[in-house]
């Protein structure tokens, strides 16, 4: 399968496609997470990505979709993959489907993740993600590790996102309103899009994602 999990930064895309993609045996593409993998090794293209990311803004679509496309081209998004993050905006929405048409492929749905604009800044506010891959993510308070700063899967140190700060946060969610949002009315004019409620346990979300792919 392919799809897209869309929702505002905080709604949980990461730690749902954790789940998603290990349920449907398909790889968890996050643009995010390969922005900052690109960070941590000081790759040109992390370096052309920082300052935008600390500041809440898109990075633009020259680095972006270029990125993603490689990555859906690896060999193991042959069978389906997961996207993340990606698209974030009209033009990138545009730019996937004329990637999957010249490969003779099409999305398969749009998951969107609903969670109320307080409950994704308490959800920032206490997140915690390894050092050694921003996959890895706690809550200090929802999902805390079995120990304080450490994480559960590598043993890497915990730290709080540079971009987790309040105000960048608040940058964050500006941008998800004004760029990101007009893709769901894109992709409902398809009729790909399921809307998830994200509030509650974690896997009662997957379930709702899970039970939403199966229609
Ligand atoms: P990105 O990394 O994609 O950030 P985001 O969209 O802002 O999303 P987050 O990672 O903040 O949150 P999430 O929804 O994954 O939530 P999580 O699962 O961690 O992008 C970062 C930046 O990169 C962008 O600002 C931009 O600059 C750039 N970028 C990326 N893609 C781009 C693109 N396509 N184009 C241009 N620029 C791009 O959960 C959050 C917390 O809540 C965690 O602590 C978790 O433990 C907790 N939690 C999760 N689920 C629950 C639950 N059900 N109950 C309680 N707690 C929960
Ligand atoms: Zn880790």
């Amino acid at each position: 399968m392919r799809i897209v999990l869309v929702g505002p930064p905080g709604a949980g895309k990461g730690t749902q496609a954790a789940f998603l993609a290990k349920n449907l045996s398909i790889p968890h593409i996050s643009t995010g997470d390969l922005f900052r993998a690109n960070i941590s090794q000081g790759t040109e293209l992390g370096k052309s990505a920082k300052s935008y990311m600390d500041a809440g803004e898109l990075v633009p679509d020259s680095v972006t979709i270029g990125m993603a496309k490689d990555r859906m081209e690896q060999p193991d998004a042959a069978n389906g993959f997961l996207l993340d993050g990606f698209p974030r905006n009209l033009s990138q929405a545009e730019a996937l489907d004329e990637i999957l048409k010249a490969a003779g492929l099409s999305l398969d749905a749009v998951l969107d993740l609903e969670v109320e604009e307080d409950e994704v800044v308490k959800r920032i506010a206490g997140r915690r993600t390894c050092r050694n891959d921003s996959a890895h993510v706690f809550h200090v308070t929802y999902a805390p590790p079995k120990t304080a700063d450490v994480c559960d899967h590598c043993g890497g140190e915990l730290y709080q996102r540079g971009d987790d700060s309040e105000a960048t946060v608040r940058n964050r969610l500006a941008v998800y309103h004004a760029e990101t949002e007009p893709i769901i009315d894109y992709y409902k004019a398809q009729g790909l899009v399921s809307t998830i409620p994200a509030l509650g346990e974690v896997a009662d979300v997957t379930r709702r994602a899970m039970d939403a792919l199966k229609k």
